[in-house]
Order: structure tokens, then C-alpha cells, then sequence
């Protein structure tokens, strides 16, 4: 399988992507959000977790796109099938993908496709392969938190992309570039290769693949 991974966030200069109260704040700027909407052009997929589309109630579209077959599929983690009938997600803008758990029996709104795919919690690498099989190759993760680190905890990237906005979140428990249970001992650490580190305006880019 030659699926493509890129993982894409933004970030404070301390690491936090959101505000305490976990709601979205702006940390890209105009250059970077251009950045973006390249990457997302140059992507057959963008996934996010449900806790994103509940908090951020995101589009996951190219920005000023008129012709809508070319927008990526959106692909959204969502075990227990939760996600609201009024999600931008869920709009005519695109195909969506709702991946939920085997157990689930329910519906979801809207004329989306539903794969079930894992227990406790999507299994990712399964689902990797259920969307290399509908031609989803290029696959760029948006986030949250909890999603970013279940694929850097299981190694499923090729590149990871950081933007590094010029200001300070602060909070101890605020969102940060990795959730999850983070790694307990320096030797389980996920070691980088910076590839590349790019002024985009008052912040920077960091690229890094796998070491
Ligand atoms: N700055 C940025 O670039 C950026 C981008 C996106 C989001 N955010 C921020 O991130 C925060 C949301 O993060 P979040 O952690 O709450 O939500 P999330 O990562 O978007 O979604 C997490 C949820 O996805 C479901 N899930 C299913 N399978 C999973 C798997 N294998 N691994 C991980 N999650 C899985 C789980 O819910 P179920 O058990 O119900 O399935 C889990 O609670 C918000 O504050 C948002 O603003 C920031």
C-alpha cells in the first residue's frame, strides 16, 4: 500500500492548538492558510477526529473552489457515530466518509458514507487500507489533539507539518500538538528529521519526516 500520510497543524509557540476551554483559535496567517489550501488540493482525503467537528465544526474544503468534485473526501473518526446533522462536515460541498465502530447500529444524517471500521476506537491502519481501496491515496490529517497522536503513536505518517504561530496559549491542560497518553519513557520518544524551517510571515513552518 502507497498511501501518503501528512499530518498538518498549527500551533502556539508553546505547543497549545486551541484555547483552554478547547475552542478554536486563529494561529495560522494568510500565507500559511494559503499553505494549506495547496496541501489540501494536492490531497484525495482530510481526516479529523469527532472532537474537531464538535468543537471547531470545520468545513474541510479548498477555499474558493467552484468546481466541488475536486474537493478531497472527508473522512471523519467517529466510533460511536455522533457526529451533529448540522455539521459543516455533512454539507453538499463534498463526499464524507463517517468512519465508526463495528458495534455501531445507528444512522448518520446526510448522504454520507459510513465504513465500520474498529472496537473501542477507530482502528486507523485498517482504515487506511479501506480508503486506499476507494482510491483515497494522499491522505492529509487536520487533527485534533487526540487524533494527532494516535497517528504519531503508531508511526502512520510520511510528513508532519507544523505551523509555529508567534504567540502564547498557555493553560496545563490545553490542547496540544500531541494528546493521548504521550510516551512514558525517553526511549518510546518519537524521534523527527527536520526537513524544513520556513519564515511564513510572523511565524514559521516546520517540516519533519520520520528519522
Ligand atoms: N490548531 C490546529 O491545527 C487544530 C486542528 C484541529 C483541531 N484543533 C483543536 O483540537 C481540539 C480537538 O481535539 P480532540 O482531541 O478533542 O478531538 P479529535 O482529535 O478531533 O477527536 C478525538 C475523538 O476522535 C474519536 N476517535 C476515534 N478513533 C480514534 C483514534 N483511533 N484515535 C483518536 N481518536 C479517535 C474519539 O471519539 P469517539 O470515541 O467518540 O470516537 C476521540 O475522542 C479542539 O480544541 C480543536 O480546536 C486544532
Amino acid at each position: 500500500m502507497d498511501t501518503k500520510i501528512v499530518i498538518n497543524c498549527a500551533m502556539s509557540a508553546d505547543g497549545k492548538i486551541a484555547l483552554p476551554d478547547r475552542s478554536q483559535i486563529r494561529l495560522s496567517n494568510k500565507e500559511d492558510m494559503e499553505r494549506v489550501n495547496k496541501l489540501r488540493k494536492e490531497s484525495d482525503a482530510i481526516l479529523v477526529g469527532i472532537g474537531t467537528v464538535i468543537e471547531d465544526n470545520p468545513r474541510l474544503i479548498i477555499k474558493n473552489n467552484k468546481n466541488l468534485s475536486t474537493n478531497p473526501v472527508r473522512v471523519v473518526l467517529d466510533t460511536n457515530g455522533r457526529t451533529p446533522i448540522n455539521s459543516n462536515v455533512l454539507d453538499d460541498k463534498s463526499r464524507t466518509i463517517i468512519a465508526v465502530g463495528n458495534h455501531f447500529a445507528g444512522e448518520i444524517p446526510g448522504n454520507s458514507e459510513v465504513i465500520k471500521c474498529g472496537d473501542e476506537q477507530i482502528d486507523i491502519e485498517l482504515l487506511m487500507e479501506k480508503l486506499y481501496e476507494r482510491g483515497l491515496k494522499n491522505i492529509l490529517v487536520e487533527g485534533g489533539e487526540n487524533v494527532l497522536w494516535s497517528f504519531l503513536n503508531q508511526n502512520l505518517f510520511d510528513e508532519i507539518n507544523i505551523f509555529v504561530a508567534s504567540l502564547i496559549v498557555g493553560g496545563a491542560k490545553t490542547p496540544t500538538v500531541a494528546g493521548g497518553s504521550g510516551f512514558t519513557n525517553k526511549i518510546d520518544t518519537l524521534q523527527l528529521k527536520l526537513k524544513e524551517a520556513e519564515k511564513i510571515g510572523n511565524g514559521i513552518l516546520l517540516k519533519y519526516c520520520k528519522k
